[in-house]
């Protein structure tokens, strides 16, 4: 039984090392999710996993079915998400090259489907979104993470912005005195639409630029890549350390 599903970001539309066993095409009442979701066994562990932005890498942040996707991974049984997000850094401690797990989440994103609460209700639903986080998920990504000897910071307030183009320099100080640490442009609707399913649903960020106006000039695309590619090893790590927990 697959109960840990992975959502994939930007670098991580395949998981080395995971055997796959077969892709289920999943169709939802909210349209088609981004790929087919991937069974396979890693560590000898059944799990699920789901490249947000598409087999190819072709749908931007904006244009993600992030309703079909959730979804579809609780259809086929997880109960669990670890999500990947590459993102910039607006704390001083969140550097490039970072992981960090976030706990808070400010939303700046507009215009996307972010509920499953909209039609044929039988009452008007408000889910809890105090801490947005599973806090279970985030022990236990924090303890894999150390079983696998891959540093993390153990917090962060992800600041998701609509994209796909990134942010000015006064947006990222407007963000910084909100009190986001991170910014990214995939975290919601994503992390509530979780919460509306009940899932256990937790996000590994992986630093891979400065925010604008942080870093030295404008923002390197070559230099994000290398970040994540760099990135993207350690989490495969501490990938395989969670679910060998
Ligand atoms: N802003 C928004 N999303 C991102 C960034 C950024 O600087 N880096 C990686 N994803």
């Amino acid at each position: 039984m697959t109960d840990l599903a992975i959502i994939g970001g930007s670098g991580l539309t395949r998981l080395q090392g995971l055997q796959i066993t077969r892709r289920q095409v999943v169709h939802t009442p909210y349209g088609e999710p981004s790929a087919p979701v991937i069974h396979g066994i890693l560590n000898q562990r059944e799990i699920a996993f789901l490249p947000r932005h598409g087999a190819g890498h072709t749908i931007p942040p904006h244009k993600v079915n992030y309703r079909a996707n959730i979804w579809a991974l609780e259809h086929i049984g997880a109960r669990k998400i670890l999500a990947i997000a590459a993102v910039g850094g607006i704390g001083p401690a969140m550097a490039p090259g970072v992981i960090a797990i976030p706990d808070q989440i400010i939303d700046y994103t507009y215009g996307r489907d972010h509920t499953y609460f909209e039609h044929e209700l039988s009452k008007v639903t408000h889910i809890d979104f105090t801490y947005p986080y599973s806090e279970k998920m985030r022990q236990s990504i924090m303890r894999a993470a150390k079983s696998a000897g891959v540093p993390v910071i153990p917090n962060g307030v992800y600041g998701a912005t609509q994209g796909p183009r990134l942010e000015t320099a006064m947006e990222i100080n407007r963000m910084e005195r909100d009190g986001c640490t991170l910014v990214g442009m995939t975290g919601m609707p994503e992390t509530a639409l979780a919460r509306e399913l009940d899932l256990d649903y937790a996000c590994c960020a992986v630093v891979a630029n400065w925010a604008a106006g942080r870093g030295d000039g404008p923002i390197s695309m070559k230099q994000i890549e290398q970040y994540i590619g760099q990135g993207m090893a350690q989490i495969i790590s501490l990938i395989e350390a969670l679910v060998d927990s």
